[in-house]
């Protein structure tokens, strides 16, 4: 079953800003996912419509079934929601915080509190249980969401840029903490990260978001192998009747006398041309075909640069 699935979505703020220009997603309930993608991308507006905080302009989403424009409140309740921005109360102290959202989500108080107890020493957060929100540093702000999110255990859990503006140390601890969800609850997890090593760190499954639109697709471990070569468009004068295999060279037949071959980062072409010779085939000419995960992930180191500067 999917938890998730996006058909078509189209978001326009005014008449102007085109935040998302038609995004298909699938989810598959149990897995970990992440929306991958620089500032900017829409990636907080896809999350943000997923809620029914946001109105989309066209397009469909169903989450575990639940068309969110008829089933509006089903929807809702089987998501537990970490926005990117801090929106409780800060006078209101951390396990009252936890108990009020149990209570407005019908969850009876003896229940809530063995939940909020819970999921507070998990969070590392219990001795902080009668502080104000306000005196608390970012990142346990961010981990009281975190707790506020599955006070009612949703069967899919959305962050929102989870560990922004939070230190390494603690960083690696929630990812610790979303992997056991994940693995040990089978709590479905989508997230959003402009770190690309936050996705290889914990998802299964990303999408790359870019200027509203989903520029790749896939499996983790795949998509950044990808990232990884070089792929090059060859012209041949022999007209070889196999592909050769080549290992660590890929090699695909494009037509007669054209090849294309992916090089691996750490082999020079002309390691590829000495293998491909001693096949036999003579190579003419060559140009470098674009890769556009290679020139999104450049551009996604850039933009994080900039950041820190
Ligand atoms: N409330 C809003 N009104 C107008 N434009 C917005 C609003 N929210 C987001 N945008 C614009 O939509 C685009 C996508 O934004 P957002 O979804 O926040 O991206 P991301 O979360 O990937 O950084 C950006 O160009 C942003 O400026
Ligand atoms: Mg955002």
């Amino acid at each position: 079953m999917n938890a998730l699935s996006i058909t078509g979505l189209v978001k326009t703020y005014g008449d102007s800003v085109h935040a998302l220009k038609g995004i298909d997603l699938d989810v598959l309930e149990g897995d970990f996912f992440a929306l991958l993608g620089p500032n900017g991308a829409g990636k907080s507006t896809i999350i943000g419509i997923i809620c029914s905080l946001v109105n989309k302009s066209a397009g469909s989403v169903q989450v575990f079934g639940h068309d969110i424009d008829v089933e509006t409140e089903a929807a809702k309740a089987s998501i537990g929601l970490v926005p990117q921005e801090f929106n409780f109360n800060v006078f209101e102290p951390v396990l009252p915080t936890l108990l009020n959202v149990a209570g407005y989500n019908g969850i009876n108080r003896q229940v809530a509190l063995k939940r909020a107890e819970y999921y507070l020493k998990k969070l590392d957060l219990w001795e902080k249980r009668r502080t104000p929100a306000r005196q608390l540093s970012g990142g346990m702000k961010r981990r009281l969401m975190i707790a506020r999110a599955l006070i009612h255990e949703p069967r899919l859990l959305i962050l929102d840029e989870p560990t922004a503006g939070v230190d390494l140390e603690i960083r690696r601890s929630m990812w610790d903490f979303f992997s056991e969800l994940n693995k040990q609850h089978g709590t479905t997890i989508i997230l959003t990260t402009h770190y690309l090593e936050e996705a290889e760190a914990m998802c299964r499954n990303v999408a790359i978001i870019d200027g509203g639109k989903i520029v790749e697709q896939g499996d983790v471990a795949q998509l950044l192998s990808r990232s990884m070569q070089e792929t090059f468009v060859l012209d041949t004068r022999a007209n070889p009747e196999q592909v050769p295999q080549l290992s660590p060279f890929v090699v695909r037949l494009l037509d007669q006398n054209r090849l294309e071959v992916d090089v691996p980062k750490g082999h020079t072409l002309n390691d590829m041309f000495h293998r491909l010779s001693d096949t036999g085939i003579e190579v003419t000419s060559l140009r470098n075909k674009t890769n556009r995960l290679e020139e999104f992930f450049m551009r996604l180191v850039n933009s994080q640069s900039e950041k820190l500067q």
